[in-house]
């Protein structure tokens, strides 16, 4: 039995892949516990997946640095802390957490492990020390890769290397698998030292998909999605102030999905499109967003999950954000397919 804990969960993407990836191959496993800040999250999560059992603490700080002190950097092996967290905790052997990345992306402040939500990384690093899971799988955004003068990713790396783990990343592209969207991500993923498994795969199987947002963009939808004539000048002017960017609509490979989408970015750094890509129309008559549902299906989730989130009574605007800050479902799916494969999951 393979207890698995979902920290930073979101609304669950790392969940819906391992769920379905465990299911097909018939691995024994379970989700012990979860954690998420976000109330809203907290509702698309729990109409989506039965937790009734499980471990809930909204924001994980509450059991990692319950005291001022252990917010320090340098103080995640402490011995009072980790007490803390092994009595609240359950124990489990696999950790998913797509750490909050605002401090390490190029719109976030760049203050890297160094900002309280940078730092959550060192919350990560306490739970790995106390409870000792066999493997682990973060993930965040490419920037985190260079930022700092590569000091950061480097800290990470020592950090989990310290902490007894054999660790590696992988650098992927959800456009590469399955989905129609750039999203270029960062996978950590490690393993204890003493399991007799591979470390440093190559990059999981590319899957050969003809997608495009075509193939996700619904044919009919409310009027309300629909851009105004006010909204559209704005949205189509390139960059100004010498800053030209194209402004390009009707991609058939989406930009990447962000958190704020729901204020609507020009069109340069967002995904619109027209009656004449949708339709086929010859003449332009409208030029749209995209709905939540469809935020949510690039990120390789099913409608159905949508629809569980909406009668639970989340909003549109809850939903773009919680879509912008997803995990890819496929690109999760493919990594864990991968890992099985090399005998990961089995000791
Ligand atoms: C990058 S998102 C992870 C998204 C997730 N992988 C998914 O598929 O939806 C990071 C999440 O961490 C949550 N978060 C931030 N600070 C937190 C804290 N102190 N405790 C628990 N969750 C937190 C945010 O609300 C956000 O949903």
């Amino acid at each position: 039995m393979i207890k698995v804990f979902d920290l930073f969960a979101g609304v669950g993407g790392f969940r819906v892949g391992a769920e379905k990836v465990f299911k097909k191959n018939k691995l024994d496993f379970e989700f012990t516990g979860w954690s998420e800040i976000d109330k809203y999250c907290q509702l698309t999560y729990k109409a989506n997946f039965n937790t009734n059992n499980e471990f809930f603490i909204d924001d994980i700080k509450k059991i990692t640095s319950y005291k001022k002190v252990d917010c320090n950097i340098n103080n995640f092996t402490n011995k009072n802390r980790s007490t803390h967290i092994k009595k609240h905790i359950p124990k489990f052997d696999l950790l998913f957490a797509g750490f909050p990345c605002q401090s390490f992306s190029k719109m976030g402040n760049q203050n890297s492990l160094n900002d309280d939500r940078g730092a959550l990384f060192f919350d990560i690093a306490a739970i790995l020390h106390s409870i000792k899971p066999k493997y682990f799988i973060l993930e965040n955004v490419n920037r985190i890769l260079t930022i700092d003068n590569k000091k950061t990713i480097m800290t990470i790396m020592n950090t989990l290397e310290k902490l007894g783990y054999k660790t590696d990343l992988f650098k992927l592209d959800s456009k590469d698998y399955g989905v129609p969207q750039t999203r270029r991500r960062v996978f950590i993923y490690g393993c204890k030292k003493e399991l007799d498994i591979k470390i440093g795969l190559p990059n999981p199987k590319i899957i050969k998909s003809t997608k495009t947002t075509k193939n996700i963009l619904l044919k009919e939808v409310n009027p309300k999605y629909i851009l105004s004539k006010q909204i559209l000048k704005t949205i189509l002017s390139h960059g100004t102030g010498g800053y030209y960017q194209k402004s390009e609509i009707d991609l058939e490979i989406a930009r990447p999905l962000t958190k704020t989408m729901v204020k609507m970015h020009r069109a340069h750094q967002d995904n619109y499109y027209s009656n004449k890509f949708i339709l086929g129309d010859k003449k332009q008559k409208w030029i749209r967003r995209l709905t939540p549902l469809e935020a949510f299906r690039l990120q390789g989730f099913k409608d159905n999950f949508v629809k569980k989130a909406y009668n639970a009574g989340v909003s549109d605007t809850q939903l773009y954000m919680q879509a912008g800050n997803a995990v890819t479902v496929k690109v999760v799916e493919s990594i864990l397919i991968l890992l099985l494969d090399n005998n990961w999951f089995l000791k």
